[in-house]
C-alpha cells in the first residue's frame, strides 16, 4: 500500500496540463468516488494496526496534493480563458462618470447670476421661522388663512414657530439688520401644507428680489424683471403685469412672460393665451418698512418673488415637478450648463 500511496504522489506531483478535458480526467480518476484514492481509503481498514498512523498521513497527504493540484490547474485555466475570451486585461478602466448638476440648482446659479450683474447681493435665513418674520411684519392679518393649518406646517403644535412658506422672511430680518440702500436676493427652500401633485409639492424653491432706497419706482421694478426676463427666456421675450394683491407690496402684480415654447402663438403649455404666468411682485407697502424700522418717508422699494422649480419647467419643458425630487440619474443627466 504505502509503494502505491508513492506511486500515485509521484504521478500527483508532476501531473500538469491546460486542457480542462484532462484535468477532470485526473480528478476523476484519483478523486472521484471510484477513483484511486478513494479505493485506498476504503482499503485502511486492512492495514495492521502498526502501520496505520504512517499510512494515514501518507494517504491525508496525498489526498491533499490531489485536490490542491486539480484546483491550482483549473484556477490558472480559467485566468487564461479570461484573457484570451470576453475580457480584455490590456484595455483601459472604465473611466469615472463625472456627476451633473441638479436642475434646480442650474436654473437658481442662473437666476442668481443675473440679478447679480444688476447688483444684488445674495442673504439666507432660517428655514424654521416665527410668525413675526413669516407673516405679522408683512402685514399679514392675525386671521389670515396662510396661518392656517392647511396652508403652514408649525413645529410641535407652538403657532409661533414654523416652517416659512416664503423667503420673505429672510427680506424682513435683512431689513431688521441693515439700514438702506439694500439691494438683495434670497434664495431657499419653502415649505406648504399642499397635497404632492404634478403641479404641486410641500416643498420647493423660491428666489425673492427686494430693493429699498431713495425714489426707487415702479418703473424700476418693470426695468428690472424686463432685464430678468430678457436674460433667462431670450431677447425676444415680453413682459406684462397684472394688477394682483399681497399684503406686503401696495400696489401689487403677477409678471407673465411671453411662451418661449410657441413665441406666443398658443400652445398647450401656455393653454394657448400665448403667456406664462411666472412671479408676483410690488412696491414694499410702507406699513412693512415701518415694521422693519425703515423711514417710510425717505425710502420707497420694490420686491418680487418667483418659485425655482417653476421657471425650470417653463425654461426646459418639465411636466411634471415630482421628478425633481425623485432624484432619477436618467431625468438630471439631461441638463448640462455653465452653472
Ligand atoms: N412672497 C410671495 C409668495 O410667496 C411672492 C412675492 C414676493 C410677491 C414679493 C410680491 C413681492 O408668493
Amino acid at each position: 500500500m504505502i509503494t502505491k500511496i508513492k506511486e500515485l504522489l509521484t504521478e500527483v506531483e508532476s501531473f500538469h496540463s491546460s486542457n480542462p478535458d484532462e484535468i477532470e480526467n485526473f480528478r476523476i480518476k484519483l478523486l472521484s468516488k471510484k477513483g484511486l484514492v478513494t479505493a485506498l481509503f476504503a482499503d485502511f481498514k486492512l492495514v495492521p494496526n502498526e502501520d496505520k498512523k504512517l499510512v494515514g498521513q501518507m494517504l491525508n497527504e496525498l489526498k491533499d496534493k490531489a485536490l490542491n493540484k486539480v484546483n491550482e490547474l483549473k484556477a490558472a485555466l480559467e485566468v487564461a480563458s479570461h484573457g484570451k475570451g470576453g475580457m480584455d486585461l490590456t484595455l483601459p478602466g472604465y473611466p469615472d462618470e463625472l456627476g451633473t448638476r441638479h436642475p434646480i440648482s442650474i436654473v437658481k446659479n442662473e437666476i442668481i447670476d443675473i440679478f447679480a450683474r444688476l447688483g444684488f447681493t445674495i442673504s439666507e435665513g432660517p428655514e424654521i421661522e416665527d410668525d413675526w418674520h413669516v407673516f405679522t411684519a408683512l402685514n399679514f392679518p392675525p386671521e389670515h388663512p396662510a396661518r392656517d393649518m392647511q396652508d403652514t406646517f408649525f413645529i410641535q403644535k407652538n403657532p409661533d414657530i414654523l416652517l416659512r412658506t416664503h423667503t420673505s422672511s429672510v427680506q424682513i430680518r435683512e431689513m431688521e439688520h441693515s439700514k438702506p440702500p439694500i439691494r438683495t436676493i434670497s434664495p431657499g427652500r419653502v415649505f406648504r401644507n399642499e397635497a404632492i401633485s404634478a403641479r404641486a409639492h410641500c416643498i420647493f424653491h423660491q428666489i425673492e428680489g427686494l430693493y429699498i432706497d431713495e425714489n426707487v419706482s415702479f418703473a424700476d421694478l418693470k426695468q428690472t424683471l424686463l432685464y430678468f426676463a430678457h436674460e433667462m427666456f431670450g431677447e425676444k421675450t415680453k413682459i406684462r403685469l397684472r394688477p394682483s394683491y399681497f399684503p406686503f407690496t401696495e400696489p401689487s402684480a403677477e409678471m407673465d412672460v411671453s411662451c418661449n415654447l410657441c413665441g406666443g402663438k398658443g400652445c398647450n403649455v401656455c393653454k394657448y393665451t400665448g403667456w406664462l404666468e411666472v412671479l408676483g411682485c410690488g412696491m414694499v407697502d410702507p406699513s412693512v418698512l415701518e415694521n422693519t424700522g425703515i423711514d417710510s418717508k425717505k425710502y420707497t422699494g420694490f420686491a418680487f418673488g418667483m418659485g425655482v422649480e417653476r421657471i425650470t419647467m417653463l425654461k426646459y419643458g418639465v411636466k411634471d415637478l415630482r421628478l425633481y425630487f425623485e432624484n432619477d440619474v436618467r431625468f438630471l443627466r439631461q441638463f448640462q450648463s455653465a452653472y
